[in-house]
């Protein structure tokens, strides 16, 4: 039987002998591009190739790559562990022709592969083809179902609808027809009971797609209508799990040797059997198969420098994690952190195809076994809060817990609805589910409604002498000034604003990217100036922001950056790369790149590292930037360098970045990096580096704030201004540290001398108003106004009330610096017996100072604003009280 391994690499050779080129996977997690979080089909890194913007060569091409479907149009999440073949993360094989072969190449291809390298049967095969659709004014895909019959009989082709049969990336973008296989994989005896061809697309667990080969013919405009593509494109998609699965004879994809060793891991670690349906609602299985998975999705994602978070990308991440969390506890019985435990079975498995893993594995379960602790607290407290809501109910006689209730758990505390309901169910109530998804959708509403950011479509501009350039040439790392033309710009709302994007034929723009952020500056010709504030990359090409669309789109523009700006990304952007140098000589080469923000007036550096830097590691790392500053170490800049070289010289990659073949090298010195940053010209540029943050992101996760050049230069005036006015305070002084020390001291010890002062005044004023004791109403009433700070009145109050500890009514109105304060202290039995309450009583007279305030029923205090009121006040509180003994 063919291990995975071995599947994978026959993909491959397959591939490799029709002349395609075997590519690496990109990264699961995509940075740098607006409108996609995480690479969900293989053909993600070949977008701007299909649309045209990037050049094809070479035309063939196949790779197995890392996907994860867990938002956005594809999405399975909730799938996940109920059934045995769905997954977040999961391995995509697929080959590509760019404006090569199209719909018969494929199709012969995918065959030849299946039945003639894999041996599968070719009976058990089971195709699709696109039936066409109205509403889009497309036919029935024929030619496709013509190339199939050259491969199987008419009755095995079954036409699908749109919804199966037209791929779309998401809402724009490329799609067109496409053909599934389908594979039966059940016993004879059932094939003959139940003919195959009924159950395909019927979530059969054993009739099952294995591969989609989609013919992208089209680009899915804004407006939904669709438009011819400049060449036809072929895209393959096969699961890799479920290839597996097929190809080993198993009846789960959790049962082949991609799964079992996490399996047999947790069977180990918990003490339950996988295949026990006795336990835990017979949920064994699906909460195994929950973890397994699960912990390869938020393995890759951190690998790829992905941590758990609370906003995009990152809240899904914690999302995925959490899911694992509460699987794990209900039905594995695991009350503590529990799925980093499996990391080193993942690391074994996976870590030879994948050495991110390998690199990286004490970060991965730190930040998970974090996560997961922090989950499991909030996991407590929402339970306490559900115990506490189904005693009410009790008490109530209610049987069913209320949407909003359950809503309010799960968007607070993580708390799924299925996870409610089973408590619900154990403790005998039910769960509003209607009511739950009402909240849902509102939510999801308010979320659209936040997020909305509407794009037309792209118009070209035509050009007076033609010309049809569509790939933009960036020239920014030798020129802040090039004359250039508007290729095409599309309007873009988003929150009732609106702006204009432009793609430049050329352009010295450095579009956000990195962590750098995007050029500004204008686009100017004798005619007029049009400002453009910020620029965005998207499929490999800068995108220019401007409020408003030059009045003639069509003629000759200067783009000319603002160099002031540029310079200070620049610098801050080369002081980055010496700081991640310095880090790994101070710290140690543990030190990876995490994450990293340039602008031109700050710069921000994430990096894994286990503890809090000390203070002399950190002036360490400044000293050496600084020397390496001063010794304006000239850049030292290698184009379109082959990896492989690039290596060679030393440069550092970071996990989780999509390299191509050839790369950017920069190397200042001893720091050498892979990166398409801009960069000054020297190390000297810096002027000089400090940091002035160091905290922590994240469980290993460091980050570092600092500034250069000019900014510093901004902070040492501070500083300097800040020490000449303190001097003055302290005419002077030389000493100017042992002044304030003294200083210190002696405001101390007179503190302690009014204290004492205070003290002895309180005790004078107990005995005085101890002697003018009024009874009332069978109270003993102490009134009075005093000027006296708050802490003597509560003072006063306290000893008041151990002075007289029974029918005690005493109402302090005090004054400091022009605040008042009223003060009310009742002994016990006043609020047990009479049933007088400080609190209240505080509240109603505080009006009379137009202030506020409360506390407990014998011991109340309120501060306010108007002191004119006070004796009102204490007048108010005394009449509430006697009016109610
Ligand atoms: N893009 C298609 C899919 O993801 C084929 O690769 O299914």
């Amino acid at each position: 039987m063919m291990t995975a391994n071995e599947i994978r690499d026959s993909f491959k050779q397959f591939f490799e002998s029709k002349q395609h080129t075997i590519e690496p996977s990109a990264p699961m997690v995509i940075k740098d591009d607006p409108t996609l979080m995480f690479t969900n089909a293989g053909m993600n890194q070949w977008k701007d190739i299909i649309l045209g913007t990037r050049s094809p060569e070479p035309r063939r091409r196949a790779d197995s790559q890392k996907c994860l479907r867990v938002s956005g149009k594809h999405n399975d999440l909730e799938e996940v562990g109920n059934d045995t073949y769905h997954h977040t993360m999961f391995e995509m094989l697929g080959n590509w022709s760019f404006g090569d072969y199209f719909k018969e190449g494929a199709i012969d291809m995918a065959w030849e592969y299946l039945v003639e390298v894999l041996k599968l049967n070719p009976e058990d095969l089971y195709v699709t083809v696109f039936e066409g659709s109205k509403e889009e004014g497309l036919e029935r895909d024929d030619e496709a179902a013509g190339y199939w019959r050259k491969h199987v009989p008419e009755d095995h082709i079954i036409n699908g609808s749109k919804h199966d049969n037209f791929w779309e990336m998401g809402d724009t973008g490329p799609c067109g027809p496409c053909s599934e296989i389908h594979l039966d994989s059940r016993s004879a005896a059932e094939k003959a009971q139940v003919p195959g061809r009924t159950l395909v697309n019927k979530d059969d667990p054993q009739v099952i797609e294995i591969w989609n080969l989609v013919f992208m013919q089209y680009n899915r405009k804004a407006d939904g209508s669709l438009e011819k593509l400049s060449m036809n494109v072929i895209d393959t998609g096969m699961g890799f799990e479920r290839l597996v699965r097929a190809i080993q004879g198993k009846q789960s994809n959790y049962d082949t040797d991609i799964f079992q060793p996490y399996i047999h891991e947790m069977e180990r670690l918990t003490g339950l059997k996988y295949e026990d349906k006795e336990q835990h609602n017979g949920s064994v299985d699906v909460a195994m198969r929950v973890v397994a998975d699960h912990l390869r999705a938020v393995s890759f994602s951190i690998a790829d420098g992905q941590l758990p978070g609370n906003a995009k990308a990152g809240y899904v991440i914690r999302r995925i994690l959490r899911r694992a969390v509460r699987y794990a506890y209900t039905f594995l019985e695991q009350k503590e952190a529990f799925m980093f435990k499996l990391v080193p079975t993942l690391v074994h498995e996976m870590g030879d195809a994948y050495p991110e893993l390998k690199a990286q594995q004490t970060l991965i379960s730190r930040v998970i076994k974090e996560e997961e602790e922090a989950f499991l607290r909030t996991l407590d407290k929402g339970i306490s809060m559900l115990d506490k809501a189904m005693d009410e109910m009790k008490a109530k006689g209610v049987k069913t817990l209320d949407g909003e209730q359950a809503f309010r758990l799960f968007d607070t505390y993580g708390f799924p609805l299925d996870l409610t309901q089973l408590i619900c169910r154990e403790n005998g109530f039910t769960v509003d589910e209607k009511q739950f998804d009402e909240e849902m959708q509102k939510q999801k509403e308010r979320a659209r409604n936040a997020a909305q950011k509407e794009s037309s479509d792209w118009v070209s501009v035509e050009h007076p002498d033609g010309g049809q350039q569509t790939e933009q040439q960036f020239v920014g790392y030798d020129y802040t000034e090039y004359e250039c033309r508007i290729l095409r710009y599309r309007k873009v709302t988003q929150k009732k604003n609106s702006y204009y994007e432009l793609v430049l034929d050329y352009t010295p723009f450095y579009g956000e990217m990195g962590g750098q952020t995007g050029d500004c500056g204008v686009l100017v010709n004798e005619e007029e100036t049009v400002n453009i504030i910020d620029t965005k990359r998207e499929n490999n090409q800068s995108v220019h922001i401007v409020n408003e669309l030059p009045k003639h789109p069509e003629a000759n523009f200067m783009a000319c950056v603002d160099t002031d700006k540029r310079e200070g990304s620049a610098a801050n952007h080369t002081a980055t790369h010496l700081l991640h140098y310095a880090l790994k000589q101070v710290l140690g080469e543990h030190v990876e790149q995490k994450g990293s923000f340039v602008s031109p007036d700050t710069l921000r550096f994430d990096f894994s590292h286990f503890q809090k830097m000390t203070d002399e590691e950190l002036r360490a790392v400044e000293r050496m930037v600084n020397d390496m500053v001063r010794q304006d170490i000239a850049l030292d800049e290698h184009r379109d360098t082959p990896i492989e070289e690039a290596k060679k010289l030393g440069a550092v990659a970071l996990f989780g970045e999509k390299y191509g073949d050839r790369v950017r090298v920069v190397r200042f010195g001893n720091s050498c990096e892979l990166c398409g940053g801009i960069h000054a010209r020297s190390t000297g540029q810096i002027g000089f580096f400090k940091i002035v943050g160091e905290s922590s992101v994240a469980a290993g996760i460091r980050r570092i704030e600092a500034k250069t050049g000019r900014e510093c230069e901004e902070m040492l005036y501070q500083l300097e201004d800040t020490l000449r006015a303190v001097k003055s305070l302290f005419n002077n002084a030389k000493d100017l540290q042992g002044v304030i020390a003294k200083y210190i001291d002696e405001h101390d010890s007179m503190k302690k001398e009014i204290e004492s002062f205070q003290a002895q005044a309180v005790e004078r004023l107990k005995e005085q108003l101890l002697s003018k004791v009024q009874e009332v109403n069978g109270m003993k009433m102490v009134s009075a106004v005093l000027p006296i700070t708050p802490d003597a009145a509560k003072d006063l109050a306290f000893k008041l009330r151990q002075a007289v500890p029974e029918r005690l009514l005493c109402v302090i109105g005090s004054h400091h610096q022009d605040r008042p304060l009223l003060t009310v202290m009742l002994s016990d039995d006043m609020v047990s017996e009479q049933q007088l309450n400080a609190g209240q009583m505080v509240r109603e007279a505080a009006k009379l100072i137009s202030g506020g305030g409360g506390g407990q029923p014998h011991f109340a205090t309120a501060g306010g604003k108007n002191i004119d009121g006070l004796s009102a006040a204490v007048d108010k509180v005394v009449s509430i009280a006697t009016s109610n003994t």
